[in-house]
Parts: structure tokens; C-alpha cells; sequence
């Protein structure tokens, strides 16, 4: 079995942060979401990924490679413009040489792919989409079945209030090549809005696979800070990289006050006096001043956090420097090679980029 990963999106609402990283580059404790991916592809039994790419794909080139480090082959198709989430598969069409997965670059689940297999061998039909129970159907493709599991309607952001159901679209597909028949070639063509609504049409058979795993869709930093408190909590279960956690945490740590849980990179330097946690990711080099105070907050790589500077419910990107006693606001995103000036007060909800016209969208 093959899979596509589309990983185009510029990953517009995560900016600053996709300035300097493409999305599926966004580390997740300290790795690159898309190893996570290509981790659970490989725990399923398949080698062959196709990363159909296009927004800083250099960045992905450079991680990955040809896929031989893990095991796999990767091919890459980098488009020039965006071609759409459908347009982007038929410009791999050639090579594909049977059914194959789709997987959205950008959500983060415990979905079981050789289940999903087994469900669409049994199924038949043109497809299967894995489908999950959200609060807010509105933001999703809303995907409307059958107690069959037969899909009828695929109905992409519908406006709030006229949502037709709360199971929407995960994300995750199982495809026949004959699904590519129905895209045309050579254009931006979006699957949730062109391709599976003229396949339902025109009454081919897809499947909807519903689980209640745990899944998120990490394009947005709130979304993306509540996937750390989840791994954190153990409510996704994800295998982390040697950090330094509880009691372990606070043995090495002993003049520093820890509120689990807390997963810091084992490099971290942290002065006397500093207060980190609860949930808070540190990666590798980060250093923290003393009394400053971190919560419910990701820092990338490299990033200094002067003495006494305060962050809470924040992300900040690799190498960016957090001046001494700044505060800086809830839901704040700061991107990389920042220079937060020493007393700074950064507005809750801002977003900092260097030399990034302000207020970024
Ligand atoms: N190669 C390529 N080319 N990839 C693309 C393109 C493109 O032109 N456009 C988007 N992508 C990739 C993005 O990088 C992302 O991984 C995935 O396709 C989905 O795009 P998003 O921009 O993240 O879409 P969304 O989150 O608003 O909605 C999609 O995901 C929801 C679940 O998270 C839709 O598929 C919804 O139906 C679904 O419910
Ligand atoms: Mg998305």
C-alpha cells in the first residue's frame, strides 16, 4: 500500500511560525510532525510515500530525503502553484499502482491505519474517509452517511447553524485509482468541494469510517498548545523522544519549581528560582532565566528566556529571545530570531515575526 501526504498549505493561520517552518515541520515535542506521520505509516506496513509538497518543501527535502534513514521510499512532487487538495493527487497519478491513503499534513491522531484497511476491503467500494464527532461541524467538512456507513453527502464548512451532522471529515482517506479518473488534470481541483461531491453525485460508493480516537487538526495555535496538553496527559498516546519528566524532571532541576507534567528536552539549562509548568514543552537548548515563570507553553529550539520574564499559553519559535521581565500575553505566538526587548508587555493574542508586517492575519 501507498500513501500521499499533502503537506502544500502554507499554513497561513500558524503564522509566524510557518515563516520560518513549513507545518508539517512543526515540531511536536521536539519532532517534526511529519516524522510523527511517517512513523505511523511505517507501524502500518507501508514504504512507499508520496509527500506532495509546494510551500517550503526544501525544508522537508532536507529531513527526509529519499526516506532510506526510516526505512522508506519517498517520492516527492513539488508544485509550482498550489494545485489543490484533489489536484494534488492527480499530479501523482502516475505514481500510483493501486489503492493508496491520503492523509491531511496536519492532523494528529491515534486512528488505527491497518483497521481502516481491513474496514475498506470489507466495505469495497471507491473509498473509504475516516470521519470523527466534533463540537463544531462548521470548520470541518461535514459528511453525512447512512447506517450502512454509505456516504450521501459531503458538504465542506457549511455555515454555522446549518450543519447537517457533527461527523466530519478526518482528515484520512483510503482511495481506488479510480477516484483520480474523476479529477481533471492540470488545474487547482479541491476534493472536499469538487471531487467527492461529484462522486456522490453521480452515486459511486464511499465509505465512512467513524472512530472516536483521539484526533486534532494542529493548524491553529490554540489547537496546536491543546495537542501538547493532550500528549502531555497521556490522552494521545505518542512515543516521545528521551526527555525529562516528572520526578525526574525536578531530581536534576532541584532549585527550580516543577508542576507536572512538564517534558523538557534533557540539554535545557534552567536557573535557580524559575517556575515551569504546567504543561510545558522545552526543546533542545533552551535556557531560562532565574524567577522567570512558564506556563502552558512550547518553546522550540535555542530559545533564552531572561530572568523573570513571564509566559503563559504561548508558543515560540527556535531561537528567539524573551527579554528580561517581559510578560508575554495568553495566546501569543512568537516566531523565530525574535528579539522580545527586555520590559516588554506582549498584547494576549499577538503575533510577533521578525520584520513581519504587523498584525499578521
Ligand atoms: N500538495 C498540496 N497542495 N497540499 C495542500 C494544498 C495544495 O494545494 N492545499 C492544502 N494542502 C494540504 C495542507 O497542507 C493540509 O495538510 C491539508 O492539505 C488540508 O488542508 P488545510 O488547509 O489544513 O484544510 P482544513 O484543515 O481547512 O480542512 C481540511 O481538513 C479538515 C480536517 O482537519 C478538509 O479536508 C476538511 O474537510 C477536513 O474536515
Ligand atoms: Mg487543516
Amino acid at each position: 500500500m501507498q500513501a500521499v501526504v499533502l503537506v502544500g498549505g502554507e499554513g497561513t493561520r500558524l503564522r509566524p511560525l510557518t515563516y520560518g517552518t513549513p507545518k508539517p515541520m512543526v515540531p511536536i515535542v521536539g519532532v517534526p510532525y511529519l516524522a510523527r506521520t511517517m512513523e505511523r505509516l511505517f507501524e502500518a506496513g507501508i514504504r512507499e510515500v508520496i509527500l506532495a509538497a509546494g510551500y517550503m518543501p526544501q525544508a522537508i527535502v532536507d529531513y527526509f530525503g529519499d526516506g532510506s534513514r526510516l526505512d522508506m521510499e519517498i517520492t516527492y512532487a513539488i508544485e509550482q502553484e498550489p494545485l489543490g487538495t484533489a489536484g494534488a493527487l492527480k499530479n501523482v497519478e502516475q505514481h500510483l499502482t493501486g489503492p493508496f491513503f491520503v492523509l491531511n499534513g496536519d492532523v494528529l491522531t491515534s486512528l488505527d491505519l491497518t483497521a481502516m484497511m481491513a474496514f475498506h476491503r470489507q466495505a469495497g467500494g471507491l473509498g473509504v474517509l475516516h470521519l470523527i464527532r466534533v463540537e463544531d461541524p462548521s470548520a470541518f467538512g461535514c459528511v453525512v452517511r447512512g447506517a450502512d456507513g454509505r456516504i450521501g453527502r459531503f458538504v465542506e464548512k457549511p455555515p454555522q447553524g446549518s450543519e447537517p451532522t457533527d461527523e466530519v471529515n478526518a482528515g484520512t482517506y483510503l482511495l481506488e485509482p479510480e477516484v483520480l479518473q474523476a479529477i481533471p488534470a492540470g488545474r487547482n481541483v479541491s476534493i472536499e468541494r469538487e471531487t467527492f461531491p461529484q462522486l456522490l453525485a453521480a452515486g459511486k460508493p464511499l465509505y465512512a469510517y467513524v472512530t472516536q480516537d483521539y484526533w486534532i487538526d494542529l493548524g491553529r495555535p490554540e489547537h496546536y498548545l491543546a495537542a501538547h496538553r493532550d500528549i502531555l496527559s497521556g490522552a494521545m498516546p505518542l512515543r516521545l523522544e528521551p526527555g525529562l519528566t516528572g520526578a525526574v524532571a525536578q531530581a536534576k532541576h532541584h532549585s527550580v519549581r516543577l508542576f507536572a507534567p512538564v517534558h523538557l528536552d534533557p540539554d535545557v539549562q534552567i536557573e535557580p528560582g524559575a517556575e515551569i509548568g504546567p504543561n510545558v514543552v522545552l526543546g533542545r537548548g533552551c535556557r531560562i532565566g532565574a524567577g522567570a515563570v512558564l506556563r502552558d507553553c512550547v518553546l522550540w529550539e535555542d530559545v533564552v528566556v531572561e530572568a523573570g520574564a513571564l509566559i503563559e499559553e504561548a508558543i515560540v519559535a527556535s531561537r528567539t529571545r524573551i527579554g528580561r521581565g517581559s510578560v508575554i500575553g495568553r495566546g501569543s505566538v512568537i516566531g523565530h530570531d525574535v528579539e522580545v526587548e527586555a520590559g516588554s508587555i506582549v498584547a494576549p493574542g499577538a503575533r510577533l515575526g521578525p520584520g513581519t508586517p504587523l498584525p499578521i492575519p
